[in-house]
């Protein structure tokens, strides 16, 4: 019998939240895998350090290439060595309050960066290798009415990160049009894991509340507790990924739960789960939680962590995946919340 070969995916964003969950899945699903990691000061591989050590670099599954995508001519090349089935371009400057301090710097690689892959494809002229675009909710950005939104949703992004993210999005669209390239967009609404960089918001409430708890910080400070998110896992969410390539043909897809929560309710519910009973007092950007056994304050707010403009309310209607991907989310916002938690206290 022939060996069956073995498909070949390229990952760039390899070290962040997703690509480490992504790199695991397919990893178990026998791909090999190339990641593209930019050059740091520090190693910056602790997200997927444990896949090196369980393939103890002998089975040659898993590869990490130095690369970044505001270098088009090393992402060409990259492509070129690899020739991959699959590329995944989940690399992005993708927090959206820092895209207000570094506009310019965001568009070139959240922007740019994915038309830079796009036009290597068309330029190697690689008919099979089918491209993966981490679009986001926040390109919906303004919303009109609290409901559900689909991919008929029209974009008003409320960021540079946001305008970036509508941009790549098009241009995936575009290279699908315009030179059939097997091109996708997954449009995910916010997925959180304790891979989670610490400054987002869902992090910074679980480390910070744990950290209270333990008696290693006096009080968490947050911005804007109203905002209504959707939030789901990431380790579902890279099955989502994975999904919309193995669809027959190129699409665009929301991936989400269908469920919101406020900030607050984020707050409440971590306080509630490490037994921290908290009263909720003034108002505005005076609003604080008291612990109410120490009659402490531990939450309160700072105008520092709100941003020019706000997405107020996002929730993903996800039927289309769910009926054509056969794609659900599996793990609840309670579970996710006992997930960080659990991770936190371990350290
Ligand atoms: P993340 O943890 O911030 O990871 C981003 C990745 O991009 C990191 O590996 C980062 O490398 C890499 N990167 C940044 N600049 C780069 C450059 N110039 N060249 C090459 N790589 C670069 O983000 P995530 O949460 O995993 O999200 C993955 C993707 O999905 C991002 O595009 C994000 O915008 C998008 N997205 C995320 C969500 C969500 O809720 N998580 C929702 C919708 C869409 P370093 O480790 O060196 O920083
Ligand atoms: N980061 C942060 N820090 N956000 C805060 C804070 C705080 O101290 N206090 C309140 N928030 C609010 C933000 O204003 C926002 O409304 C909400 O919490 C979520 O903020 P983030 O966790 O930073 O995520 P995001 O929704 O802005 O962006 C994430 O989701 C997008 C998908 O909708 C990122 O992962 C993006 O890359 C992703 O595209």
């Amino acid at each position: 019998m022939g060996k069956i070969r073995k498909k070949t995916a390229l990952i760039f964003g390899i070290t962040g939240q997703d690509g480490s969950y992504l790199a695991e899945l397919l990893l178990k699903k026998n791909y090999i895998i190339h990641g593209v990691k930019r050059r740091s000061s520090s190693a910056n591989t602790e997200r997927v350090d444990h896949l090196f050590d369980s393939l103890n670099f002998s089975n040659k599954n898993f590869f990490i290439h130095y690369g970044d995508i505001s270098d088009g001519t090393s992402t060409l090349s990259i492509i070129n060595k690899i020739k991959p089935d699959e590329i995944y371009n989940l690399a992005a400057q993708s927090h959206v309050r820092v895209s207000f301090d570094i506009p310019e710097y965001t568009a070139d690689i959240t922007g740019l960066g994915a038309l830079r892959i796009l036009e290597s494809i068309k330029i190697l002229n690689l008919k099979k290798t089918k491209y993966y675009q981490a679009s986001s909710s926040e390109m919906y950005g303004l919303v009109n009415k609290k409901n559900s939104l689909n991919e008929k949703t029209p974009f008003h992004p409320r960021s540079v990160y946001g305008v970036s993210k509508v941009f790549a999005y098009h241009t995936t669209v575009h290279y699908r049009e315009a030179y059939g390239i097997f091109a996708s967009n997954g449009i995910l609404f916010n997925h959180e894991s304790p891979r989670r960089g610490p400054t987002f918001v869902t992090k910074k409430i679980v480390q910070g509340l744990v950290r209270i708890k333990q008696g290693l910080q006096k009080k968490l400070t947050l911005g804007n507790l109203y905002a209504i998110r959707d939030w789901g896992h990431a380790k579902d969410y890279a099955i989502s990924m994975w999904k919309i390539l193995q669809y027959k043909k190129p699409d665009d897809w929301v991936i989400a739960t269908n469920k919101e929560n406020t900030v607050k309710n984020f707050v409440n519910t971590t306080a509630k789960k490490l037994s921290l009973k908290i009263k909720w007092i003034g108002k505005g950007i005076n609003e604080k939680a008291i612990d109410m056994e120490t009659k402490k304050t531990i939450v309160d707010l700072d105008k520092k962590f709100l941003r020019p403009t706000e997405v107020d309310y996002l929730k993903g209607d996800f039927s289309k995946a769910r009926k054509k991907l056969k794609w659900n989310p599996t793990i609840t916002t309670n579970e996710l919340i006992e997930d960080m938690i659990e991770e936190e206290i371990s350290k």
